[in-house]
């Protein structure tokens, strides 16, 4: 019996009762020889893209019907080390300049998160939104959550449309709602800082975008686009106070507490 396969021959053998076939009519609706055809119901021939490919066109079933669910094991914890982070080291231009270094962390299939590691290598001069050197995206569909490392800017537009800076350091975390506009750079002129950004995705899975797919580009615009968000926090900024650094040893919970969760980003801390 094949185990490791793709597609599941108890799954076939599902498909097959519930269309109220036999496996001899079955057989016969794939021009398959009777013979043949038990072998794939019994786990002797491996059930393969063209056998599925056929099945699709002459039965109503979806391909995702065909999978295995014992393909992909499941484990309980993960670790990934430093040198395994290091091999996945890539380095991304914009406008034709290094702009980050992006490393893997641990990820699983089945989590909603997308963690990276990536250090800015642009340095600025000032704390200015205007920065020549910066290069903005266009925001992305995934939600953000960003934990820094050194000196690192975080740069976004605000929900007036008016670039701001987040000057942030060691411990300082941020959130970004969808779609928010936004970049990184570091003041530190060996670039040694770096962020963690954990992306993941909310109610727009990949089941609903496929179902959205289905839709004429107006029709998008006016269900997803046309809504006015304006009046919604998207950008959440927790700065780790000053005082938290003159503190030795281990952090205590309850300082971390003290800390609040401003809505907006703090401006006053812009240097
Ligand atoms: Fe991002």
């Amino acid at each position: 019996m094949i185990t490791n396969n793709i597609f599941s021959s108890l799954r076939l053998r599902q498909i097959i009762n519930d269309l109220k076939r036999r496996p001899l009519d079955a057989s016969k609706d794939l021009s398959l020889n009777p013979k043949t055809f038990d072998k794939y119901l019994k786990g002797k021939i491996k059930i393969d893209e063209n056998f599925v490919r056929k099945a699709v066109k002459v039965w109503p079933v979806n391909i995702s019907d065909f999978i295995n669910p014992k393909y992909q094991k499941s484990t309980n914890y993960k670790v990934m080390r430093f040198k395994d982070s290091f091999k996945t080291k890539r380095v991304m231009k914009r406008g034709g300049k290094d702009y980050y270094e992006y490393r893997d962390t641990v990820m699983d299939r089945d989590a909603p998160f997308r963690p990276e590691w990536i250090r800015e290598l642009v340095y600025v001069k000032s704390n200015s939104p205007n920065e020549k050197d910066l290069k903005w995206n266009r925001g992305h569909l995934l939600h953000q959550l960003t934990y820094f490392v050194g000196e690192v800017n975080f740069y976004y537009i605000d929900k007036n449309k008016k670039k701001r800076t987040a000057v942030m350091n060691t411990g300082d975390s941020m959130y970004i709602a969808p779609y928010v506009p936004h970049t990184f750079a570091s003041r530190n002129r060996k670039c040694e800082g770096y962020i963690v950004a954990i992306t993941f995705s909310d109610k727009i899975t990949n089941e609903v975008q496929n179902e959205i797919l289905n839709f004429d580009k107006k029709k998008i615009k006016q269900v997803i686009f046309n809504r006015n968000f304006t009046d919604q926090n998207k950008v959440t900024v927790k700065k780790f106070e000053e005082k938290q650094k003159k503190t030795k040893g281990p952090l205590h919970i309850i300082e971390l507490a003290k800390n609040k969760i401003i809505k907006t980003a703090n401006f006053a801390c812009i240097r």
